[in-house]
């Protein structure tokens, strides 16, 4: 029997080909939400998931009777409910190391935007407003040799430190649950605490994943420990950050300035007051939006689901305890 798959984000003919030569696929462009009748209609016949972004809800399972995998073109898992998809032995599987450089490129970006103000320099030339040469009231920051401090120190966060250590002499200090010593020798990183790592940072960057533990990990009392003149970057998740708060630290100049690749709400609300503000850089959520890694994320991700389909084991797997709960 071919078995069905759902293919809910925008895939390459090339991809859906692949999907296609082995799969039944119901193909949803651009789905909006998970309620759309046309999607719950397939849902209830699906063998497999492919897509990203869409909250998948426990309550949402239900409905699919015969889900065995998904995959997600992501590398991030905070919008599938993995427990509930590891009790029914569902396995979910992402698309870590093809996007790490290219997502650690993106936080270097906002770090370098911002130090140096590059999007407020650029719209003044851009207006017409380039009439004499530029004064200290334009200057920016230097990046090179000052304290990066890493919040999260993984694949993506080791990107971004090495970029900082080895081409910007930065020095590093890292908060993360467990020490890296590889890293420590490569980057001559520092583990320290997190208070600590906020008051002693010339740029705070947060890379890690969205988890009850670390929503709204950065607060008022965080901002608060920050130094006046820190600039802060954000390419993780909107949630681990309290928005409100950080609005308010920049509003009232507690810190200098805030690369964000990611937001609590996105599509950013039309109403947020973040990306009016001069001393933000704003992007739509383009971590490791490029064609190259987009093109490798996809490809990850009809690996995962043709693999796990035909009962071999995912390449990248998150939830290992639901592995061998699937029968072919
Ligand atoms: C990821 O892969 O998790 C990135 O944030 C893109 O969604």
């Amino acid at each position: 029997m071919t078995k069905r798959i759902i293919a809910y984000c925008r895939l390459k003919p090339f991809h859906l080909d692949q999907l296609r030569q082995r799969f039944h696929v119901d193909y949803f462009e651009t789905l909006q939400s998970t309620d759309d009748p046309g999607f719950r209609e397939a849902l209830g016949q699906a063998h497999g998931l492919v897509g990203s972004s869409l909250v998948i809800s426990p309550a949402l399972l239900d409905h699919a009777p015969h889900l065995k995998a998904i995959a997600t073109v992501s590398v991030g898992y905070d919008n599938y409910p993995v427990e509930a998809l590891t009790r029914r032995g569902i396995l979910l599987c992402n698309t870590p190391d093809v996007l790490t450089e290219t997502t650690a490129d993106t936080g270097f970006l906002l770090i370098m935007a911002t130090a140096r103000r590059a999007i407020e320099l650029a719209d003044l030339v851009k207006r017409g407003d380039w009439t004499t040469s530029i004064g200290e009231a334009h200057f920016g920051t230097d990046v090179h040799g000052k304290t990066l401090g890493m919040i999260g120190f993984g694949r993506i966060g080791a990107g971004v430190a090495r970029r900082g250590a080895l081409g910007f002499g930065m020095r590093v200090l890292y908060a993360c649950s467990s020490p890296k010593p590889e890293l420590e020798r490569e980057l001559g990183a520092v583990r320290c605490e997190l208070d600590e790592l906020l008051a002693q940072a010339d740029f705070v960057c947060v890379t890690v994943p969205l988890t009850p533990a670390t929503t709204h990990l950065i607060g008022k009392r965080e901002f608060g420990l920050m130094k006046p003149s820190a600039i802060f970057v954000n390419i993780a998740r909107g949630k681990v950050v309290d928005e409100s708060a950080l609005i308010a630290a920049l509003e009232m100049g507690e810190i200098h300035a805030a690369g964000l690749d990611v937001f609590e709400q996105e599509p950013l609300s039309p109403e947020s007051p973040l990306p009016h503000m001069t001393n933000v850089v704003a992007l739509p959520h383009v971590g490791s939006a490029t064609h190259e890694t987009r093109d490798a994320m996809a490809q990850r991700a009809v690996d995962n689901i043709t693999l796990a389909l035909e009962g071999e084991r995912p390449l990248s797997l998150v939830n290992e305890a639901a592995w061998g709960s699937l029968t072919p």
